[in-house]
């Protein structure tokens, strides 16, 4: 059983072996996805020739080509002008062969994002083809961290914290999240996010603040050890990696603490705040109790 499988796998892997040496066939193809207008992203294009030769590689863009690599004529690389593409000449990055062809784009702006296709052909009689595509969208990413507002540094237990977070502008926005000790707040701690939109260069940027309110209150956000960490997250759903993200943390004053110091403030502050401090009412109550009891005394020995 074990030897007719291995001898049907050999079989596979000798055909397949076959097979790569006479097709010409692109084996990789490398356009990034999401690109920053300030990038110079690099695009290749991989191939295997299999038995015939490199005529030409041309890249597209939405169907106009403005890039061709043709080793067997002299220039080998010319460029034609398509909107929004334009290839550095002279780039390290910039590498084409019998193997691969790779092309560094600058200058970009709106009219880049599109589809990108790397067209490879063989050398006459046939002139076969092999093409791959991929589709680049140029954005404008966040340079900065969002930015935390309306902090103070220390809370103490059930007091109300306001606080904004707002990210840098960019294209597609950004959605932002809050996180207590790195737990997403339930969504009742928000208020509806803001937005502001700015044109520019074609771009729709854009930027927003989300409020983020809540008492400290241990019930509902666990045994508080002294501090807390609030996590602002700015993240573009279409590009993952650029997430940004901003940390401050606030202190409040450990529970025992803050019990002595109530304490403190209590015998401090006993002659002058009697309506105030709720001890005070329960020994009045005491006090209307013992009453209560001597008058049943009394009456109870007249009796
Ligand atoms: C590229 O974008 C076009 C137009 O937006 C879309 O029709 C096509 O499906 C996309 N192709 C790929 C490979 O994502
Ligand atoms: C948060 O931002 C909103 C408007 O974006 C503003 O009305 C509010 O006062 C800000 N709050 C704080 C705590 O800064």
């Amino acid at each position: 059983m074990y030897h007719q499988r291995k001898a049907i796998l050999s079989l596979i892997f000798t055909l397949q072996y076959f097979r790569i040496i006479r097709t010409l066939q692109l084996t990789e193809i490398v356009v990034p996805d999401v690109v920053d207008v300030r990038d110079t992203p690099t695009l290749s294009c991989s191939y295997d020739m299999g038995t015939h030769t490199l005529n030409s590689v041309k890249w597209y863009k939405d169907e106009s080509e403005f890039f061709r690599y043709s080793p067997m004529l002299e220039p080998n690389v010319r460029t034609f002008p398509v909107d929004g593409v334009s290839v550095v000449r002279d780039s390290p990055e910039h590498y084409c062969n019998r193997f691969m062809c790779s092309i560094q784009l600058q200058r970009l702006n709106i009219k880049s994002s599109g589809t990108y296709r790397c067209e490879v052909s063989g050398d006459a009689p046939e002139f076969k083809l092999a093409h791959g595509v991929y589709n680049m969208t140029v954005a404008v990413l966040p340079q900065y961290d969002p930015i935390i507002n309306g902090l103070q540094h220390n809370y103490a237990l059930g007091d109300f914290v306001v606080a904004n977070c707002s990210s840098d502008m960019s294209s597609p926005p950004a959605r932002l999240y809050w996180f207590i000790n790195d737990r997403i707040v339930p969504s009742d701690y928000l208020q509806p996010q803001q937005e502001t939109t700015i044109e520019s260069d074609g771009f729709i940027l854009r930027y927003r603040t989300l409020e983020l309110r809540f008492h400290i209150d241990e019930a509902r956000l666990g045994k508080i050890k002294g501090k807390l960490m609030l996590k602002c997250l700015a993240r573009i759903d279409a590009f993952p990696q650029g997430t940004r993200e901003t940390t401050q943390v606030v202190y409040i004053p450990m529970t025992d603490e803050l019990r002595n110091q109530k304490l403190i403030n209590w015998r401090n502050g006993a002659q002058s705040l009697h309506h105030r401090s709720h001890p005070h009412s329960k020994q009045h109550l005491k006090y209307v109790a013992l009453l209560i009891l001597s008058l049943l005394a009394i009456i109870s020995l007249s009796l």
